[in-house]
């Protein structure tokens, strides 16, 4: 695990963005893991700039989110597909048809779960995984548990994801409080994984990750056992190390 603490954000958003460029030149037809939320959204707008100039080629690119609420619909402003077409996918030349967030609104979402997985398999795994991390340390939706979860499951948040993603509803009761998310299986499997914090809400789940035991009531913890983990925080998001 390799830690790389920035000035500030447009900082770390540009040398992330340099990973996935170097990625996409080095195999076009690259598999990604894509995270939402607030942390990445620089780096997507850097991405998007970076295509624009005609420094980074989408067209062979596959995308695989991590998670989705469960019961929104693709078209809900605050599903996780809506997030990525506008924060992303609307801006570069991928085709929509590869890229993919887990269905939050199937008859059985753990079929769907599980097909989620097949799917990650038969594209040949994911090379580049992208991840924010919550306040608590969950990464995807995988919130702290008593053992790490591996594939594909379906979660039910804890009070510390509602409390912070409840302010993109307009009351806590509208925010679905379950969500499909991507395992730690799938993530560890990743050939490298970048995970990205800004700010000094993130600062006691970053130190966990890096200086604590890997222990799953911090999941971050895991990627210690990752032989390809880039960290990357802003100095805020850095002040515990
Ligand atoms: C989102 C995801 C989550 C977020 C985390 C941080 O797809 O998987 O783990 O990365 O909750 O969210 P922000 O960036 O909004 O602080």
């Amino acid at each position: 695990m390799v830690v790389h603490v920035f000035k500030t954000p447009e900082e770390l958003a540009q040398a992330a963005a340099m990973v996935f460029a170097a990625q996409i030149a080095k195999k076009p037809d690259t598999v990604l893991g894509l995270a939402t939320g607030s942390t990445p959204v620089g780096t997507y707008r850097e991405l998007a700039r970076l295509n624009r100039l005609g420094l980074i080629d989408f067209s062979e690119v596959r995308t695989y989110n991590l998670d989705e609420y469960i019961g929104l619909e693709p078209t809900h402003d605050q599903s996780y597909r809506y997030f990525m077409n506008d924060n992303l996918f609307n801006h570069i030349n991928i085709k929509m048809e590869n890229t993919h967030v887990p269905c939050g609104t199937g008859a059985d979402h753990w079929a769907d779960a599980r097909a989620y997985d097949e799917a990650v398999e038969a594209a040949g795994g994911i090379d580049l995984q992208l991840l924010g991390i919550g306040h608590n340390g969950h990464i995807g939706f995988n919130e702290p548990n008593d053992k790490f979860i591996y594939g594909t499951n379906i979660v039910k948040l804890t009070r510390s994801t509602i409390d912070a993603n409840k302010i993109y509803f307009p009351t806590e009761d509208d925010m679905p409080k379950e969500a499909i998310s991507f395992g730690i299986g799938g993530i560890m499997k990743a050939k490298a994984v970048i995970l990205l914090a800004l700010g000094k809400g993130k600062a006691q789940a970053i130190h966990d990750t890096v200086h604590g035991e890997i222990d799953p009531k911090c999941p971050a913890s895991i990627l210690k056992a990752h032989p390809n983990t880039i960290i990357m925080v802003d100095e805020a998001a850095g002040s515990m190390l």
